[in-house]
Protein backbone atom coordinates (compact mmCIF):
# COMPACT_ATOMS: atom_id res chain seq x y z
CA UNK A 1 0.00 0.00 0.00
CA UNK A 2 1.40 3.47 -0.86
CA UNK A 3 1.28 6.23 1.51
CA UNK A 4 0.22 10.10 0.16
CA UNK A 5 4.18 11.10 -1.04
CA UNK A 6 5.30 14.85 1.25
CA UNK A 7 4.60 17.73 -0.87
CA UNK A 8 7.31 19.42 -3.38
CA UNK A 9 8.28 21.92 -0.72
CA UNK A 10 9.75 19.06 1.25
CA UNK A 11 12.27 18.43 -1.36
CA UNK A 12 12.35 22.53 -2.93
CA UNK A 13 12.28 24.29 0.24
CA UNK A 14 11.72 27.66 -1.76
CA UNK A 15 7.75 25.99 -2.34
CA UNK A 16 7.11 27.04 1.02
CA UNK A 17 8.40 30.53 1.27
CA UNK A 18 5.98 32.92 1.79
CA UNK A 19 5.65 36.75 2.27
CA UNK A 20 2.84 39.56 2.84
CA UNK A 21 2.44 42.92 2.76
CA UNK A 22 -0.65 44.67 3.61
CA UNK A 23 -2.42 43.98 0.12
CA UNK A 24 -0.14 41.21 -1.09
CA UNK A 25 0.79 38.09 -1.49
CA UNK A 26 4.46 37.09 -3.00
CA UNK A 27 5.12 32.82 -3.76
CA UNK A 28 7.97 31.46 -6.04
CA UNK A 29 6.37 30.55 -8.79
CA UNK A 30 5.09 27.04 -9.42
CA UNK A 31 3.82 25.27 -12.52
CA UNK A 32 -0.13 25.66 -11.29
CA UNK A 33 0.10 29.36 -11.34
CA UNK A 34 1.33 28.93 -15.23
CA UNK A 35 -1.90 29.34 -16.57
CA UNK A 36 -3.28 32.14 -14.71
CA UNK A 37 0.29 33.65 -15.63
CA UNK A 38 0.14 32.79 -18.99
CA UNK A 39 -4.13 34.69 -19.23
CA UNK A 40 -1.95 37.59 -17.49
CA UNK A 41 0.62 37.89 -19.82
CA UNK A 42 -1.80 37.69 -23.20
CA UNK A 43 -4.10 40.00 -21.83
CA UNK A 44 -0.79 42.41 -21.77
CA UNK A 45 1.66 43.82 -20.03
CA UNK A 46 2.69 47.39 -21.78
CA UNK A 47 2.03 49.43 -24.81
CA UNK A 48 3.50 47.36 -27.79
CA UNK A 49 4.72 51.09 -29.15
CA UNK A 50 7.31 50.52 -26.07
CA UNK A 51 9.70 48.13 -25.07
CA UNK A 52 10.56 48.08 -21.26
CA UNK A 53 12.27 44.83 -21.20
CA UNK A 54 16.26 43.94 -21.70
CA UNK A 55 15.00 41.06 -23.74
CA UNK A 56 12.10 41.63 -25.97
CA UNK A 57 10.02 38.76 -25.05
CA UNK A 58 6.83 40.43 -24.88
CA UNK A 59 6.95 41.22 -28.95
CA UNK A 60 6.58 37.18 -29.33
CA UNK A 61 3.74 36.65 -31.86
CA UNK A 62 0.63 35.58 -29.52
CA UNK A 63 0.60 32.13 -30.71
CA UNK A 64 4.49 31.42 -29.36
CA UNK A 65 4.48 33.68 -26.53
CA UNK A 66 3.27 31.74 -23.73
CA UNK A 67 4.95 28.60 -24.89
CA UNK A 68 8.10 30.57 -24.63
CA UNK A 69 6.94 31.96 -21.25
CA UNK A 70 6.92 28.68 -19.90
CA UNK A 71 10.15 27.23 -21.51
CA UNK A 72 12.18 30.75 -19.92
CA UNK A 73 10.50 30.02 -16.13
CA UNK A 74 11.28 26.39 -16.54
CA UNK A 75 14.86 26.52 -17.42
CA UNK A 76 15.15 29.66 -15.09
CA UNK A 77 14.04 27.74 -11.95
CA UNK A 78 15.96 24.54 -12.77
CA UNK A 79 19.39 26.77 -13.03
CA UNK A 80 19.11 28.07 -9.97
CA UNK A 81 21.59 27.24 -7.59
CA UNK A 82 23.17 28.69 -4.15
CA UNK A 83 25.49 30.72 -6.36
CA UNK A 84 23.51 32.20 -8.71
CA UNK A 85 19.99 32.15 -7.98
CA UNK A 86 16.78 33.58 -8.92
CA UNK A 87 13.47 33.32 -6.66
CA UNK A 88 10.02 34.60 -9.41
CA UNK A 89 7.44 35.29 -6.85
CA UNK A 90 4.12 34.97 -7.97
CA UNK A 91 1.77 38.53 -6.59
CA UNK A 92 -1.45 37.78 -5.71
CA UNK A 93 -4.19 40.95 -4.79
CA UNK A 94 -6.82 38.96 -3.24
CA UNK A 95 -6.04 35.50 -4.73
CA UNK A 96 -6.05 36.84 -7.99
CA UNK A 97 -2.53 37.16 -10.02
CA UNK A 98 -1.27 40.15 -10.71
CA UNK A 99 2.08 40.18 -11.84
CA UNK A 100 5.85 39.11 -10.90
CA UNK A 101 8.49 40.04 -8.95
CA UNK A 102 12.01 38.82 -9.39
CA UNK A 103 14.67 39.31 -6.50
CA UNK A 104 17.99 37.73 -8.16
CA UNK A 105 21.41 37.25 -6.31
CA UNK A 106 25.21 35.87 -7.20
CA UNK A 107 27.33 34.59 -4.67
CA UNK A 108 25.24 36.09 -2.27
CA UNK A 109 26.74 35.22 0.77
CA UNK A 110 30.24 36.68 -0.54
CA UNK A 111 28.25 39.93 -2.61
CA UNK A 112 25.58 40.62 -0.43
CA UNK A 113 23.84 42.07 -3.10
CA UNK A 114 20.11 41.51 -4.81
CA UNK A 115 18.86 42.38 -7.79
CA UNK A 116 15.01 42.84 -9.24
CA UNK A 117 13.00 43.06 -11.90
CA UNK A 118 9.43 43.53 -11.99
CA UNK A 119 6.14 43.48 -14.07
CA UNK A 120 2.06 43.91 -13.85
CA UNK A 121 -0.46 43.38 -16.06
CA UNK A 122 -1.87 46.67 -16.99
CA UNK A 123 -4.76 46.43 -15.37
CA UNK A 124 -3.12 46.28 -12.22
CA UNK A 125 -0.52 49.23 -12.85
CA UNK A 126 -0.65 52.27 -11.03
CA UNK A 127 -2.44 51.59 -8.01
CA UNK A 128 1.33 51.28 -5.86
CA UNK A 129 1.37 47.82 -5.96
CA UNK A 130 4.41 48.24 -8.15
CA UNK A 131 6.06 50.09 -4.76
CA UNK A 132 4.59 47.57 -2.15
CA UNK A 133 5.93 44.53 -3.86
CA UNK A 134 9.73 45.88 -4.72
CA UNK A 135 9.59 47.28 -0.94
CA UNK A 136 8.50 43.64 -0.04
CA UNK A 137 11.51 41.77 -1.48
CA UNK A 138 13.64 45.07 -0.56
CA UNK A 139 12.61 44.41 3.44
CA UNK A 140 13.22 40.82 2.96
CA UNK A 141 16.61 40.69 1.29
CA UNK A 142 17.92 43.85 3.55
CA UNK A 143 16.54 42.66 7.08
CA UNK A 144 15.79 38.57 6.64
CA UNK A 145 18.89 37.31 4.23
CA UNK A 146 20.95 40.03 5.32
CA UNK A 147 21.71 41.29 1.86
CA UNK A 148 23.79 45.20 2.47
CA UNK A 149 23.09 46.35 -1.57
CA UNK A 150 19.94 45.65 -3.71
CA UNK A 151 20.24 47.01 -7.91
CA UNK A 152 18.18 47.60 -10.23
CA UNK A 153 17.25 48.91 -13.84
CA UNK A 154 15.18 50.69 -16.71
CA UNK A 155 15.33 52.23 -19.50
CA UNK A 156 15.24 55.75 -19.41
CA UNK A 157 11.71 55.77 -20.75
CA UNK A 158 9.77 53.81 -18.41
CA UNK A 159 8.75 56.47 -15.50
CA UNK A 160 7.15 54.33 -13.91
CA UNK A 161 9.92 51.64 -13.28
CA UNK A 162 12.24 54.92 -12.74
CA UNK A 163 9.49 56.67 -10.21
CA UNK A 164 9.43 53.27 -8.25
CA UNK A 165 12.85 53.15 -7.85
CA UNK A 166 13.12 56.86 -6.71
CA UNK A 167 10.82 56.06 -4.52
CA UNK A 168 12.13 53.57 -2.33
CA UNK A 169 15.87 55.12 -2.38
CA UNK A 170 17.48 54.07 -5.34
CA UNK A 171 20.04 56.23 -6.26
CA UNK A 172 21.81 56.50 -10.00
CA UNK A 173 24.60 54.39 -10.60
CA UNK A 174 25.49 54.94 -14.56
CA UNK A 175 24.18 54.36 -17.61
CA UNK A 176 24.58 51.48 -20.51
CA UNK A 177 23.40 51.75 -24.02
CA UNK A 178 21.35 48.75 -24.92
CA UNK A 179 19.70 47.56 -28.17
CA UNK A 180 16.70 46.35 -26.85
CA UNK A 181 14.61 45.56 -30.12
CA UNK A 182 16.55 44.67 -33.63
CA UNK A 183 17.92 48.24 -34.65
CA UNK A 184 16.10 49.96 -31.73
CA UNK A 185 19.09 52.17 -29.35
CA UNK A 186 17.58 52.51 -25.75
CA UNK A 187 19.80 53.79 -22.37
CA UNK A 188 19.57 52.06 -19.51
CA UNK A 189 19.55 53.87 -15.99
CA UNK A 190 21.09 51.28 -13.42
CA UNK A 191 20.16 52.07 -9.81
CA UNK A 192 21.23 51.32 -6.60
CA UNK A 193 19.72 51.42 -2.56
CA UNK A 194 21.54 50.27 0.20
CA UNK A 195 20.33 49.37 3.78
CA UNK A 196 20.66 52.25 5.52
CA UNK A 197 19.33 54.35 2.31
CA UNK A 198 16.24 52.18 1.37
CA UNK A 199 12.72 54.21 2.16
CA UNK A 200 10.86 51.71 4.27
CA UNK A 201 7.37 51.95 4.06
CA UNK A 202 4.93 52.12 6.95
CA UNK A 203 4.47 48.45 7.51
CA UNK A 204 6.83 45.22 7.93
CA UNK A 205 6.57 42.21 5.43
CA UNK A 206 5.73 39.05 7.21
CA UNK A 207 7.46 35.89 5.72
CA UNK A 208 7.15 32.07 6.23
CA UNK A 209 9.10 29.41 5.12
CA UNK A 210 12.83 31.19 5.24
CA UNK A 211 14.61 28.48 7.84
CA UNK A 212 14.33 25.94 4.91
CA UNK A 213 15.16 28.13 2.24
CA UNK A 214 18.64 29.51 3.50
CA UNK A 215 20.93 27.02 1.58
CA UNK A 216 18.89 27.64 -1.78
CA UNK A 217 20.07 31.27 -1.06
CA UNK A 218 23.45 30.63 -0.33
CA UNK A 219 23.65 31.18 3.60
C1 LIG B 1 6.98 49.26 -13.58
C2 LIG B 1 5.78 48.71 -12.84
C3 LIG B 1 6.14 47.35 -12.23
C4 LIG B 1 5.44 49.70 -11.71
O1 LIG B 1 4.31 49.23 -11.01
P1 LIG B 1 3.04 50.17 -10.70
O2 LIG B 1 2.17 49.47 -9.77
O3 LIG B 1 2.50 50.62 -11.99
O4 LIG B 1 3.78 51.38 -9.96
P2 LIG B 1 3.22 52.23 -8.73
O5 LIG B 1 1.78 52.50 -8.93
O6 LIG B 1 3.65 51.58 -7.47
O7 LIG B 1 4.07 53.54 -8.89
C5 LIG B 1 4.24 54.11 -10.16
C6 LIG B 1 4.78 55.50 -9.99
O8 LIG B 1 5.16 55.94 -11.29
C7 LIG B 1 4.54 57.16 -11.55
N1 LIG B 1 4.32 57.19 -12.98
C8 LIG B 1 3.66 56.31 -13.74
N2 LIG B 1 3.68 56.72 -15.02
C9 LIG B 1 4.37 57.86 -15.04
C10 LIG B 1 4.73 58.77 -16.08
N3 LIG B 1 4.39 58.56 -17.34
N4 LIG B 1 5.47 59.84 -15.73
C11 LIG B 1 5.84 60.07 -14.46
N5 LIG B 1 5.53 59.24 -13.43
C12 LIG B 1 4.79 58.16 -13.74
C13 LIG B 1 3.25 57.13 -10.77
O9 LIG B 1 2.77 58.42 -10.58
C14 LIG B 1 3.71 56.47 -9.48
O10 LIG B 1 4.36 57.37 -8.63
P3 LIG B 1 3.56 58.05 -7.39
O11 LIG B 1 3.09 56.92 -6.51
O12 LIG B 1 4.60 58.88 -6.74
O13 LIG B 1 2.44 58.80 -7.99
C15 LIG B 1 4.54 48.56 -13.77
O14 LIG B 1 4.13 49.82 -14.21
C16 LIG B 1 4.78 47.66 -14.95
O15 LIG B 1 4.63 46.46 -14.84
N6 LIG B 1 5.15 48.21 -16.12
C17 LIG B 1 5.35 47.41 -17.32
C18 LIG B 1 6.54 46.47 -17.19
C19 LIG B 1 7.77 47.18 -16.70
O16 LIG B 1 8.04 48.32 -17.08
N7 LIG B 1 8.55 46.49 -15.87
C20 LIG B 1 9.78 47.03 -15.33
C21 LIG B 1 10.88 46.86 -16.30
S1 LIG B 1 12.31 47.73 -15.71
Amino acid sequence: MSSTPPPLAAYWPLFGLRLATPRLMLTPLQDADLPEMCELILAGIHDRAVMPFQVPWTDAPTEELAENVLRFHWARRASSTPDDWSVMFMVRRRGVLVGLQELQGTDFAVTRTVSTGSWLGRTHQGQGIGTEMRSAVLQFAFDHLRADRADTGAFTDNAASLAVSRKLGYRPDGTQVRQRRPGERAVEQRLTVDRASFVRPDWMVQHRGLPACLSAFGL
